[in-house]
């Protein structure tokens, strides 16, 4: 006997993005509203350096929603969840870790959880929202320009292995992300300049007038000039969001968000991590911008343009010395975009617009990558 299991879904994963400076209450409202809908236990999910800076206020914000919500009733529980910030803890161990909590404060599937932090938490926290309890909702509360930029949108989640970054996760879209972007005045300069690494990537795909924008006023970033950064965050947020909604099964047209990440992803892993992403994704945009102005993609004032919108960005254009080339090429080919032993690119088609080699049958589904040979790689790494 033969059954079939006829499981045809439609899913409504909607959600709203939230971009402002300050946005705690906001956040208070709007927990305060779903709590009264539904009640659920609160995991805020964050690291050691958000949680120093911010922790305190963001549970007590959290509680007062709780209470308010009960109205006079018991009011929910909330608890933090701490893990050592940075990429390192983006692992199997630390996602048990934080799981084990969950259940030792006797949560189950009435759990709504909250990342609180930049792209390390906001994915770790989707990652254990979409496999606790076989997924609970989780929110978003982001606190980098790398996470308004590019981690927020997309429901991309996962931790990293020694063998690859990101190699286990899943797709689990958030029910609400916020990006203050008041927080941003307490993160490093190195990483206001890697969220904007990935800004400039996608002016560069996307939007020629938005590269101008940035040309004009990147260094305002760096002063926290609130209209500024709430522009930024806004036209990453539309940018990758046009892309993805486009094709959120990863068809043909999201290899554009590639940009600059085939050399880039091969520099973060040759310099042991030494180089932040962004910094790495900078010198692999101008790796690109240089092979396509050899191709005739671009030319040479588009390579002059993009070079120096970096270095006010205060981000490397070139390799550093102590990387080793030779590693580097032969890391090329651990890349996703490989085929049949090939190295493939992306390529910007002057400013604002992408190269697309070969049409789909649908918008999600045509090509915009290429290949390129190994000693043609070689030549452009050795020039940078
Ligand atoms: N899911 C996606 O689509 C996607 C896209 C891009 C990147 N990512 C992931 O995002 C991660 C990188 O993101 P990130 O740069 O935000 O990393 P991160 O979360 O590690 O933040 C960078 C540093 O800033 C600190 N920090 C965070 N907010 C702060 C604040 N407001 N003030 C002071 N310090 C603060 C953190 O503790 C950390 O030390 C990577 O793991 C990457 O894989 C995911
Ligand atoms: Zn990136």
């Amino acid at each position: 006997m033969k059954f079939h299991v006829n499981l045809v879904k439609t899913v409504d994963d909607s959600y709203d993005i939230e971009i402002g400076s300050n946005l705690l209450n906001n956040l208070k409202e709007y927990l305060t509203e779903s709590l009264q809908q539904q009640k659920r236990n609160i995991a805020i999910i964050t690291d050691s350096n958000v949680h120093t800076i911010y922790g305190k206020n963001f549970e007590k914000i959290v509680k007062e929603a709780a209470i308010q919500a009960a109205a006079g009733e018991n009011a929910v529980k909330v608890n933090t969840v701490v893990f050592p910030a940075g990429e390192k803890s983006k692992t199997r161990k630390i996602k048990e870790y934080i799981e084990d909590k969950l259940i030792e404060w006797g949560y189950r599937r009435d759990t709504l959880i909250i990342a609180h932090g930049g792209g390390v938490v906001t994915d770790m926290a989707g990652f254990v929202a979409g496999t606790f309890a076989r997924g609970v909702p989780f929110i978003n509360y982001a606190t980098t320009l790398l996470a308004a930029a590019d981690a927020s949108v997309g429901g991309k989640t996962a931790v990293d292995t020694e063998a690859a970054t990101n190699l286990i996760g899943l797709i689990y879209q958030p029910k609400k992300v916020f990006i203050d972007t008041a927080t941003w005045k307490t993160l490093e300069q190195r990483d206001v300049s890697g969220g904007l690494a990935e800004t400039i990537k996608h002016a560069c795909m996307a939007d020629k007038e938005f590269f101008g924008y940035l040309e004009e006023n990147i260094e305002k970033v760096f002063d926290m000039d609130s209209q500024v950064c709430k522009h930024i965050a806004e036209k990453n947020c539309e940018i990758k969001y046009n892309v993805v909604m486009i094709d959120e099964k990863e068809q043909g047209l999201r290899e554009i968000l590639n940009l600059g990440h085939t050399v880039g992803r091969a520099i973060e892993t040759v310099s042991d991590y030494t180089l932040y992403h962004g910094e790495a994704v900078s010198i692999g945009i101008m790796a690109q911008i240089k092979l396509g102005r050899k191709f005739g993609y671009c030319t040479q004032d588009d390579v002059n343009r993009v070079e120096s919108l970096l270095e006010k960005a205060k981000l490397p254009v070139k390799i550093p010395q102590e990387i080793d080339k030779e590693a580097l090429v032969k890391k090329l080919y651990t890349d996703k975009k490989v085929r049949g032993g090939k190295l493939r690119f992306v390529f910007q088609k002057g400013i604002g617009q992408m190269v697309q080699f070969a049409p789909g049958t649908n918008a999600a589904n045509a090509v915009y990558s290429n290949f390129v040979s190994e000693d043609t790689a070689r030549s452009i790494i050795s020039e940078l």
